[in-house]
């Protein structure tokens, strides 16, 4: 993968270097307790979810304008307006609908989607959080956008013994999940893990072992025999997993999960010899998974096609499939074009340009609509249903 050490990007400050150079001493003697090689998706586990560490569970995680990347939800309110026209459409069906919302955030979907609820709120509005700190930012967030509902809202410890009914959630959890990296050598796939070099982090090639080499098949990717020498690329089994928990809470409704990537096809395309890993600091991205340990985002694309698989293997069937431009444009999002001023509608122009344009996150974000019995009305889910492309 390419290093982009040189790219200019703006200095963390001291305490930040600091906090930094803690995760890395704590990556290192990780190193050394397995023996010298991490998986890649291991390295994640300690630069992103180490406990007071990680990315996501040591206040570090920058969401927004001011932070390190924007979400849709963060844009505005434009995302949980469609999101809320849905959780309408399962009410009509449904008057119990519950809302579960995976991986909240700072709390700004939850909040923006129950004030456009508040006519018939949801009776419950729960979260599973896997970042203590992220929790803690979500109900200050609840507290102080809807302190009146904030007793509908709970974070659950575990998953739901009893399957719910209505809506779950989860935008950009998945692109979170840690993920193996793979390269091509020889016409077979090597494990591409995280060792130490001259002191410091430093990617480390070794014959990929047998969960890798599954993961591959199960992507389609198989032995790699389609894709050329040096090509590098990213596999998520633990999302096989998560997509088998979320069908264990999935009652009636629906599961939407909007990610940037696309069908197996587009993400192990040949022509993408370096992958997709890409990281996030300060609105910079670059290819450096190495650079600030614990300060910066670590992501790669998902793969939908394996996605799809892994939720009919749990029993669930794939009501719609799009991209997120026609997700909303199905959903309403033009709908609020002429209210309020002269500024809200500027400002609500720009935030829809981002979320529907193909250069901003209209066309790279994809909506997967997940149910257990798909209701009639999920035909209209998305504007030109892809489904035939997973
Ligand atoms: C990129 S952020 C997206 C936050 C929010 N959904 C948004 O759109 O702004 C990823 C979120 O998923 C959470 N997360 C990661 N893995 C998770 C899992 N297995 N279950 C629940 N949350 C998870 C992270 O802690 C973080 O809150």
């Amino acid at each position: 993968m390419t290093q982009w050490r040189d790219r200019e990007l703006p200095a963390p400050d001291a305490v930040a270097l600091d906090h930094s150079a803690a995760v890395t001493r704590h990556v290192v003697a990780s190193i050394e307790a397995a023996g010298g090689w991490l998986d890649f998706a291991e390295y994640l586990d300690h630069v992103l979810y180490a406990p007071g560490l990680g990315y996501y569970s040591a206040g570090a995680t920058r969401f927004g304008a001011a932070g390190d990347f924007v979400t849709a939800p963060e844009l505005g309110s434009a995302f949980a307006g469609c999101l809320a026209r849905v959780v309408r459409q399962l009410q009509a069906e449904m008057p119990a609908t519950t809302v579960l919302e995976f991986g909240a955030g700072s709390g700004v979907l939850a909040a923006d989607l129950l004030t456009a609820l508040a006519d018939a709120p949801p009776g419950q509005y729960l979260i599973v959080e896997v970042s203590a700190d992220l929790r803690e930012r979500q109900r200050r967030t609840l507290a102080a956008r809807v302190p009146h509902l904030l007793s509908r809202v709970q974070w659950l410890d575990r998953l739901p013994a009893v399957p719910v009914d209505g809506l779950v959630i989860a935008n950009e959890v998945v692109d979170a999940i840690p993920f193996s990296c793979f390269r091509m050598a020889g016409g077979a796939p090597l494990a591409l893990g995280v060792g130490v070099a001259d002191g410091a982090l430093a990617w480390a090639a070794r014959p990929a072992g047998p969960a890798l080499r599954d993961a591959l098949v199960a992507a389609g990717v198989g032995a790699g025999a389609d894709l050329p020498d040096g090509y590098t690329g990213e596999v998520r089994p633990r999302a096989d997993a998560w997509v088998a928990t979320l069908a264990g809470c999935l009652g009636q409704g629906l599961a939407l999960l909007v990610d940037y990537g696309g069908a197996a096809r587009e993400v192990y395309h040949p022509d993408r010899r370096d992958g997709t890993l890409l990281c996030h600091y300060r609105h910079r991205a670059h290819a450096d998974p190495f650079l600030w340990p614990g300060l910066q985002d670590i992501t790669a694309w998902v793969d939908f096609s394996r996605l799809a698989a892994s939720a009919a293997a749990a029993g669930l069937s794939v009501a719609a499939y799009g991209t997120q431009a026609h997700f909303l444009l199905a959903n309403g999002v033009l709908d609020a074009a002429a209210q309020g001023d002269p500024a809200s509608r500027a400002r609500w122009s720009r935030e829809v340009g981002a979320l529907l344009l193909p250069g901003g996150l209209g066309e790279r974000f994809k909506v997967l609509a997940l149910a257990r019995h798909r209701p009639a009305w999920s035909r209209g889910l998305v504007m030109r249903d892809l489904r035939g492309a997973l």
